[in-house]
């Protein structure tokens, strides 16, 4: 990583294991400065780079427990200006002797939080909410507030509830703030993290995508060296297909795509992403038609984790064989070191928490396991971006719109959305009533607006008529959400016209089904997949 640092001025976020950490992150790459995150529990001495500023996250926890979390006091020494959000500022001011205490009851929600000016606070420490004006809306979600400032610190901003609801050191460049800047239910919030990393902290916008894409292409050539080969899964989804361009563009032929057709995969998908890697994007791909196979293993199972661990593992079955198949055709170039993988910056985050990785409420399909027995080192160009920045780096190499704006797309398939066991049939029938679905949204013009949409086939039949027969078939659900990182996801409120439109085409063109509904659960409760 050291590499990035030398490029690209850091921001480092401390995460105290708030749900928001990572859109600290964001926001700061939405201002092109690059943000990093890493556990509270870090040691600044074991850094190998010096960040231009720090910000300390939220978190769960009450700073006067016990088991609670510190930071590492040499962050206060590093000599680069602090930033304390909500648990970041208590934890900031305990550390300097202010006092913390529990609130007399939750603070949740919106607040308007008054901003003094920096003349009135005798020091120029008012930078923080410069061009702010007098007052904003700021979201607060906290049990406990600053009851008595630690020395040499002074009030910049206050709520009626909250009498140090933003704080600044008045000769170090240290802040805190108690509300949320990061969550885009404070409209100003981002602005408040430009005016720390760009102007307190002097930070060089220049996290673009255009710059990384040159700097990761000769990373990418030094490491492979010159005959170095890497293979690679590719699924027809955003973050394989860049990356296999991405890869393309370093070492040409060099890289081996593998795409494996489980059987369970979109209408006509494993040709369409033929035709789009190898004959549009130049990339070198086999298609591997292994459909019977999954299909045969994945016989009479209904159970989601079993059939999320079928697929998983006969994916890497195929794909060791494949990738045994391409280095056997030794042309004396050199032979397959590395496996590509598409890993982006959430799994990283989700990784390094210092809590551990979050609850597993489905194990996604991953192919970190292929490595253990073939050997291979892990290359991963995408493991410091976020799918928004995967989407840029996209448009950039070339990978047509309908590509990049492409909703993700689960390993398993349309087998974990099959509810019951998986057959040919009901891979069928669904594909069909899918590919309706997806197209009347396209030609609806709403595909951009919705995050994922997918249909469903319920495990259920119905009674219904069509002519003046009695029909008796299968229930589709048509599922469509608005999310920005799947973590918490709305349903989407389609125009009735539309709705109407795609029904009437299921129903009418899909043999099997007499009856759609619509999903109008938001997550959580609900997840966005129903298996
Ligand atoms: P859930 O259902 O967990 O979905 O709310 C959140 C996002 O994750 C995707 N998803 C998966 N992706 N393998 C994947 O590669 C899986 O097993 C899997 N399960 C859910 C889902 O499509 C949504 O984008």
């Amino acid at each position: 990583m050291a590499e990035i640092h030398d490029s690209f001025d850091t921001i480092l976020i401390l995460d105290f294991g708030s749900q928001y950490s990572h859109l600290i992150t964001r926001r700061c790459r939405e201002h092109n400065v690059y943000a990093e995150l890493m556990p509270c529990t870090v040691k600044i001495h074991d850094l190998d780079f010096k960040p231009k500023g720090v910000i300390l996250s939220g978190s769960p926890y009450s700073v006067y427990d016990k088991d609670s979390p510190h930071v590492d006091p040499a962050v206060f020494d590093l000599g680069v200006p602090v930033l304390g959000i909500c648990y970041g500022l208590q934890e900031m001011a305990w550390t300097m002797n202010g006092k913390v205490a529990k609130c007399d009851h939750r603070e949740y929600g919106f607040a308007q939080i008054q901003i003094v000016k920096a003349e009135d606070t005798g020091s120029s420490a008012g930078a923080l909410f410069e061009g702010l004006g007098d007052e904003m809306q700021v979201w607060m979600s906290h049990g406990d507030q600053l009851t008595e400032m630690p020395p040499d610190f002074h009030v910049i901003g206050y709520t009626s509830t909250a009498p140090y609801a933003a704080i600044a050191h008045s000769a170090k460049p240290f802040y805190g703030i108690q509300f949320h800047p990061e969550v885009t239910h404070s409209p100003r919030g981002k602005q408040v993290i430009g005016q720390f990393i760009l102007q307190i902290c002097g930070s060089r916008p220049n996290w673009t995508m255009q710059e990384f894409i040159g700097k990761e292409i000769s990373r990418i050539r030094e490491i492979c060296g010159s005959s170095g080969r890497v293979i690679g899964a590719v699924s027809g989804g955003v973050d394989s297909t860049v990356a296999a361009k991405l890869m393309h563009e370093a070492i040409g032929d060099r890289f081996h795509a593998i795409m494996v057709d489980n059987g369970v995969l979109r209408l006509n998908e494993a040709a369409q992403v033929d035709e789009m890697l190898n004959k549009n994007l130049g990339v070198n791909l086999t298609v591997v038609d292994a459909s019977s196979l999954f299909l045969q293993r994945l016989e009479g199972v209904e159970d989601p984790e079993k059939k999320r661990k079928i697929i998983g593992n006969t994916f890497i079955n195929v794909f060791e064989e494949e990738a045994t198949k391409i280095e056997d055709v030794k042309d004396g170039k050199g032979r397959v070191e590395w496996l590509l993988q598409g890993t982006l910056y959430p799994d990283v985050i989700e990784s390094i928490s210092f809590k551990g990785p979050s609850a597993t409420i489905k194990t996604h399909h991953n192919v970190g396991g292929l490595l253990k027995d073939m050997k291979l080192k892990l290359i991963e160009p995408l493991r410091e971006l976020f799918k928004d920045e995967v989407r840029a780096l996209g448009r950039l190499l070339s990978i047509p719109a309908p590509l990049v704006q492409r909703h993700p797309f689960p390993g398993p398939g349309l087998a974990i959305r099959i509810l019951g066991p998986v057959t040919r049939d009901q891979v069928k029938i669904l594909q069909q009533a899918d590919h309706i679905y997806i197209e009347e949204i396209r030609k609806a013009g709403l595909y951009n607006e919705i995050a994922q949409a997918f249909a469903v086939l319920l495990p259920v039949r119905a009674v219904g008529v069509m002519g003046d027969q009695r029909t008796y078939e299968q229930v589709v659900a048509l599922r469509a959400v608005q999310s920005e990182d799947f973590m918490t996801a709305d349903w989407y409120v389609f125009p009735a016209e539309v709705l109407r439109r795609i029904s009437s085409r299921i129903t009418n063109e899909v043999p099997g089904i007499n009856r759609v509904t619509y999903d109008i659960s938001s997550k959580p409760p609900a997840t966005v997949e129903w298996l």
